[in-house]
């Protein structure tokens, strides 16, 4: 079975930071792969756009390299890389100067009629020169975007510094702020499976579920971005923007349609309906975590203050938090959600546990009746597990089994899972802005943040150590087992 590509008006993507990690590891090749599928119309341009003193054939070579070493060797289809190498086009631009400007303005002048989108694949401190300048060169028409990346700011104060920014030079409605999970296959799944079954939503509520998990592992440590992480930790890195999305997600009420504003606005609410943790509460709904050395992903591993360089750092590579929704669906069910890197396996998913049955017929011989569980995987193995409690088949009596029915995506459709990028770069070329993140959100995630880190910081809530290759410290397990939980395991 395949699904259905409907080809995107032609446009032209400016990256800025064309030759940067982000472009070479995941906007070209994703791209690419649009272009296999047949959704790009002609006459389609990508441009790069950098510090560097390249041309239009140097960053061809950049970008067939990058195709190389990020797109599968079956994909690597001779007939198809050149005709995509063939739309792209460099200009060598300063972000803090006008050099290089001009040219850049001369090569739009000739897609006026295309949608023009400005990926600012540059770090934030960028993002205010770049528009100002996108801008005195005239170069916004009605049907530009702006595309911008996490780190939106480091806490409140700087992402309303940031937004206000962008939104000095962007309507509202031309920028899209990138969270990647969004644009995840399993994720939008979610949203099938809570709005398009009449089956899940009259059980989604606090009279039938007893909890939720999140868990997003990583068995990755720093991959060569100490400075950018050392500063930000995982409640920046990871919670306040991808955890707190698929917590929204989960917890939402049901939009009146998929449009973006109406999804977004049932996004908000949940996200100024989480309870408060400060220095009050903090080290009981909190467990920070600092990876130190063992195995991780086949081989020994340094611990994060040896990869890092620095022995003084206090910066949490894990975080486990019990976050409360105040409002009638959710009140008195606990949302557990745990992220780190170096953990034992890379596997996210959001666990579903329903409550027990409140009365079982079947004699002890029957053996335990487990409460139901619908397992949401995001990755690896996307798919959806449902556990429910059946007979073991045969002769012998009555014995209870908990089998899980089994949705795996890729062999059930058997179709290739698109990475989040390829989703979200032909929303922008859409329009549609439903998986992007809208300001308030944004900034109403930070309003939650921002106590939590200053309460650590007030009480120097310690990084408790954990080893590498293992599920996190061991206050993470006691943050839910004084509650009579347990983690899910991946089975
Ligand atoms: C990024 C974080 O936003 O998400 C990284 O900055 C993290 O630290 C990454 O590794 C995880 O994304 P994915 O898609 O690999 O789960």
């Amino acid at each position: 079975m395949s699904s259905q590509t409907i080809p995107v008006d032609p446009f032209d993507y400016v990256v800025f930071g064309g030759t940067g990690d982000l472009a070479e590891r995941k906007l070209l090749p994703a791209l690419y792969h649009r272009q296999i599928a047949g959704q790009l119309s002609e006459p389609t341009r990508i441009i790069g756009a950098s510090r560097s003193e390249l041309d239009d054939e140097g960053f061809r070579s950049f970008a067939r390299e990058a195709l190389k070493q990020h797109i599968k060797d079956d994909e690597f289809d001779e007939p198809q890389i050149s005709q995509f190498l063939q739309r792209l086009h460099y200009v060598s631009v300063d972000a803090t100067s006008d050099r290089g400007w001009d040219n850049l303005s001369t090569l739009l002048k000739s897609g006026e009629d295309r949608v023009r989108a400005f990926y600012l694949a540059v770090g934030p401190s960028l993002f205010g020169e770049i528009s100002e300048r996108i801008r005195g060169h005239k170069l916004i028409h009605d049907r530009t975007r702006v595309v911008v990346e996490k780190p939106i700011g480091r806490d409140l104060a700087t992402a309303q510094a940031l937004n206000d920014t962008i939104g000095q030079v962007f309507a509202e409605e031309q920028i899209f702020r990138i969270d990647h999970y969004l644009g995840k296959e399993t994720v939008q799944n979610l949203m099938a499976l809570r709005f398009a079954n009449a089956l899940y939503e009259p059980l989604w509520n606090s009279a039938h579920i007893d909890h939720v998990q999140i868990t997003v592992a990583e068995s990755v440590g720093l991959e060569g971005r100490a400075g950018y992480y050392d500063k930000a930790g995982a409640l920046r890195d990871m919670v306040q923007n991808h955890m707190l999305q698929l917590l929204c997600l989960v917890a939402m009420e049901a939009p009146p349609s998929a449009a973006a504003e109406a999804v977004r606005d049932e996004k908000l609410k949940v996200l100024r309906a989480l309870r408060p943790i400060d220095a009050g509460n903090a080290s009981k709904m909190t467990v920070r975590g600092q990876y130190r050395a063992g195995a991780s992903a086949g081989g020994a591993v340094k611990g994060y203050l040896d990869e890092l360089g620095d022995a003084d750092s206090n910066t949490e590579t894990f975080v486990a938090i019990k976050a409360e929704i105040e409002n009638w669906r959710w009140a008195g069910v606990p949302f557990y959600m745990r992220t780190g890197k170096r953990m034992a396996e890379r596997a996210s998913e959001i666990v579903i546990n329903f409550k027990p049955i409140p009365h079982s017929i079947f004699s002890a011989s029957a053996g335990h009746v487990i409460a139901n569980q619908l397992v949401i995987r995001l990755q690896p193995d996307e798919g959806v597990k449902q556990w429910i409690m059946i007979k073991d088949p045969g002769p012998g009596g009555m014995r209870l089994k908990h089998v899980p029915l089994d949705m795996s995506f890729a062999q059930s459709f058997g179709v290739r899972n698109p990475d989040a990028y390829e989703r979200l770069l032909m929303d922008v070329i859409r329009c549609n802005q439903t998986l992007f993140m809208r300001r308030d959100e944004v900034e109403a995630a930070w309003q939650w943040v921002d106590p939590i880190l200053k309460a650590w910081e007030e009480t120097a809530q310690p990084c408790q150590g954990y080893t590498a290759g293992t599920s996190g410290p061991t206050n993470a397990i006691a943050l839910i087992e004084r509650d009579g939980r347990t983690w899910h395991e991946s089975r």
